[in-house]
C-alpha cells in the first residue's frame, strides 16, 4: 500500500482565507463559499469564479470527504487551480474544510492540501468550544493554514447534529472567543439554517438579526465574520422539480436583499450549498422528463453544470458582490 505523503496547499497553488478576507472586509463584499462534491460542481464553482474575477473558496464538509475520497479531493483542487490557470485566470482559490468535528479530522485535511478549516464546537459547551477550538488553531497556525471556529447553533442539520432551533450567537461571547481561541474568522448565527427548508411555509419570513450582527461588528472591530445556511432556496428550481416529479413543498430560504446586505458588513465569507443541489436536481430532473430514452451521463449532468455556472456567476455578482474583485 501507498504511504499517504503529507502536502503543503501552497503545492496545489492554493491560498488561505487571510488576504482575501482583509480584501473583502475593506470593499464591502463577501467571498463565496461553494460545497461540491463532485467534478461537474467544481467544474461549475471554477467556470463561474473565472468569468466573474471572483476569489473563490471551495468547501467540503466531512461527508463530501468520505464520499470524493480525500485523495481524490486534493488532487480535483489541484486540478481546479490549473484549469483557472490555463483558462488565464488567475483567481485566488482556497480549499476548505466546511463543519470539521475534530481535531483528527482538521489535521488530516490540513496535511492533505487545505488551506483552511472550519472547527465547529457550537454545539459544545462554550469553555469545550474554545479549548477544542485553540487546539486546531495551534496545529494550523504552524502549517499557515486558517481556522473558523463558530458560536451560536443554527437551526437546521449542522455537523450531523440536528438542532430544531437556533441559537442565536450571544454577543458578549464573541470577544473572549475569539481572543482565547486565536481563530482567523468566526461563524455566527443570526436566523440562518442549513438545508432547503429554513421557515415555515404560509407564514412571514423572519428577518436576519442585523442587530446581533452589528453587536458583534462592535465587540470584534475589523473581524471576519462568516454566514452559514445562507441559500435563498432558488423558487425557480423548487418550481421545475416539483413540476417534474420531485416533492419539495414548502422550501424556502434567504431573501437575496438580506444577504447582499450582510455581504456588506463584516461579513467576509457566505456558504451556499443547497441553492447548487437544488439547480442539479431540477435539471436532472427536467432533463429525464424531458427526454426519458437519455443514459449518457454527460447529457444531463451536462445541463446540471451549465445551470450551475449561471447560479454562481448570479450570486458572485448581484448578491455577494465579489465578482471583479479577484
Ligand atoms: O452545512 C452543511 C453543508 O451543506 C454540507 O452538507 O454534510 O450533507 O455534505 P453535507
Ligand atoms: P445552505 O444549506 O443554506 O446552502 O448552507 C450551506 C452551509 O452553510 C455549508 O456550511
Ligand atoms: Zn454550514
Amino acid at each position: 500500500m501507498m504511504e499517504k505523503k503529507k502536502v503543503h496547499y501552497s503545492e496545489l497553488g492554493l491560498v488561505n482565507t487571510t488576504e482575501m478576507f482583509a480584501k473583502a472586509m475593506a470593499g464591502k463584499y463577501a467571498i463565496p463559499a461553494y460545497n461540491f462534491n463532485n467534478l461537474e460542481q467544481l467544474q461549475a464553482i471554477i467556470t463561474a469564479c473565472a468569468e466573474t474575477n471572483s476569489p473563490v473558496i471551495i468547501q467540503v464538509s466531512k461527508g463530501a470527504r468520505s464520499y470524493a475520497n480525500e485523495t481524490m479531493l486534493r488532487c480535483m483542487a489541484m486540478g481546479a487551480v490549473q484549469m483557472a490557470r490555463e483558462t488565464g485566470s488567475n483567481i485566488p482559490i482556497c480549499l476548505h474544510l466546511d463543519h470539521g468535528d475534530s481535531f483528527e479530522l482538521c489535521k488530516s485535511c490540513i496535511d492533505s492540501g487545505f488551506s483552511s478549516v472550519m472547527i465547529d464546537g457550537s454545539h459544545l459547551p462554550y469553555d469545550e468550544n474554545v479549548a477544542l477550538t485553540r487546539q486546531v488553531v495551534e496545529y494550523a497556525h504552524q502549517n499557515d493554514v486558517t481556522v473558523e471556529g463558530e458560536l451560536g447553533v443554527l437551526a437546521g442539520i449542522e455537523d450531523e447534529v440536528s438542532a430544531e432551533h437556533s441559537t442565536y450567537t450571544k454577543p458578549e461571547e464573541v470577544e473572549d472567543f475569539v481572543k482565547k481561541t486565536g481563530v482567523d474568522s468566526l461563524a455566527i448565527s443570526i436566523g440562518t439554517s442549513h438545508g432547503a427548508y429554513k421557515f415555515k411555509a404560509g407564514q412571514p419570513v423572519p428577518p436576519l438579526r442585523f442587530d446581533i450582527l452589528e453587536e458583534c461588528e462592535k465587540r470584534i472591530p475589523g473581524f471576519p465574520i462568516v454566514l452559514h445556511g445562507a441559500s435563498s432556496v432558488v423558487q425557480e428550481y423548487v418550481e421545475l422539480i416539483n413540476r417534474y416529479g420531485g416533492k419539495m413543498e414548502g422550501a424556502i430560504g434567504i431573501p437575496e436583499e438580506q444577504l447582499r446586505q450582510a455581504a456588506a458588513s463584516a461579513v467576509c465569507k457566505i456558504n451556499i450549498d443547497s441553492d447548487g443541489r437544488l439547480a442539479v436536481t431540477a435539471k436532472v430532473r427536467e432533463y429525464f422528463a424531458k427526454d426519458p430514452k437519455e443514459f449518457d451521463p454527460r447529457k444531463y449532468l451536462g445541463e446540471a453544470r451549465k445551470e450551475l455556472v449561471k447560479l454562481i456567476k448570479h450570486k458572485n455578482e448581484t448578491v455577494l458582490g465579489s465578482a471583479g474583485k479577484a
